[in-house]
């Protein structure tokens, strides 16, 4: 028997819970084919949880989690909570009181998925964004000033900090060196405008880069880059970035890939814990239907087995959910896979291993 592992299971609001549930009968199944073991430990967060009784993200809950050893989420969000306090009060205060610093995207096209790219196919669309995911725009330092009068002001803070710079675009540089592409880091800012922020990013980019003489570098202005993530994706390798514009380019990424159905992500303590999920959302409309794509979360699933060193299941899930694109699917789409959510996941579970 090989190792076990505890997941904290956050299915949360939407197809949150249904496509979860998808993932967890997939790594069911790879457990009994790879010999290790996982523990599930359910968590009732959400909008629908914070509509009965108030509760958000409380400390009890932050301790229980910070025990297991990887958390994988369905997603948060619901149609009747103002919008920016699930947000801030459970999703951001995951990463930062975990302290996931990293959101690393992969964005892939695979075969058999439609881009909305011209003439772009699977070997064109292949790299990662290396997100920071720990401060930037997203740190909430500012305030209002006379809000509400006619003469009102609105600041709103980015804060960068050296350590933080640091450690996520020494994570990218590693990340780079282990892939087996062109093994080329290209970074994205605004040093023409940003003038304090990026600055602190491309130095600290350019000292790192000293200690990697084998990867080689490229620098890009954010909006110069969404344009090339169209024009040309096939230039980039691994991109590292902040967590605003990070939260940008990835929209683009996951679009390019072919959409919500099948984008994954990773918020990563490499020295820690880390917490996967689908990066579509709630979906409500699609929520109850049994008709919502589970590949992301699946996709997700696949990127949590790589973190916890369950390399050879996660190179099986990722041929499993190859095969059930080419063979077994109309589309990506909600609703018009020729399936439902759980004969998608089954179709999975039975392309495991063959
Ligand atoms: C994402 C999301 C979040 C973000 C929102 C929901 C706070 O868009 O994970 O990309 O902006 O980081
Ligand atoms: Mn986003």
């Amino acid at each position: 028997m090989g190792k076990s592992y505890t997941i904290g299971l956050i299915p949360g609001d939407g197809t949150g819970p249904e496509v979860v549930r998808e993932g967890v009968k997939v790594l069911d199944a790879l457990c009994r084919d790879h010999g290790f073991g996982l523990e599930f430990q359910p968590f009732d967060l959400g909008g629908e949880k914070y509509l009965q009784d108030g509760a958000l993200l409380d400390s009890a809950v932050l301790d229980q989690l910070q025990k297991t050893d990887a958390i994988f989420l369905g997603a948060i969000g619901h149609p009747r909570v103002r919008p920016g306090i699930l947000e801030t009060e459970i999703l951001l205060k995951l990463r930062f009181e975990l302290d996931l610093y990293i959101n690393l995207r992969p964005v892939r096209l695979y075969p058999g998925v439609k881009t909305p790219l011209q003439d772009k196919g699977p070997q064109d669309i292949d790299f990662v964004v290396v997100r920071e995911n720990s401060e930037g725009m997203y740190a909430g330092g500012g305030g209002f000033f006379k809000k509400g009068r006619p003469d009102e002001v609105a600041i709103q803070e980015s804060i960068t900090t050296r350590k933080g710079v640091e450690r996520c675009i020494r994570y990218a540089f590693d990340y780079c060196r282990s892939r087996e592409k062109t093994g080329r880091l290209t970074l994205c800012a605004k040093t023409n405008v940003l003038v304090y922020e990026s600055d602190l990013w491309e130095r600290v980019f350019h000292e790192v880069h000293q200690e990697y003489p084998d990867v080689a570098i490229n620098y890009q202005h954010v909006d110069a880059l969404c344009m090339w993530m169209i024009k040309n994706p096939e230039q980039f390798d691994v991109i590292v970035t902040s967590n605003l514009f990070g939260d940008i380019i990835t929209d683009i990424g996951a679009i390019i890939q072919g959409g919500l159905g099948i984008a994954a992500g990773g918020n990563i303590n490499p020295e820690g814990l880390a917490m996967f999920e689908p990066i579509g959302g709630s979906a409500p409309k699609y929520a109850g239907k049994n008709c919502i794509n589970p590949l992301a979360a699946i996709c997700a699933a696949q990127m949590m087995l790589s973190f916890l060193g369950e390399h050879a299941a996660a190179s099986s899930l990722e041929k499993a959910v190859q095969k059930t694109i080419q063979q077994d699917l109309d589309t990506l789409e909600a609703g018009r896979m020729g399936h439902t959510t759980s004969e998608v996941g089954d179709l999975v579970v039975s392309h495991l291993g063959g």
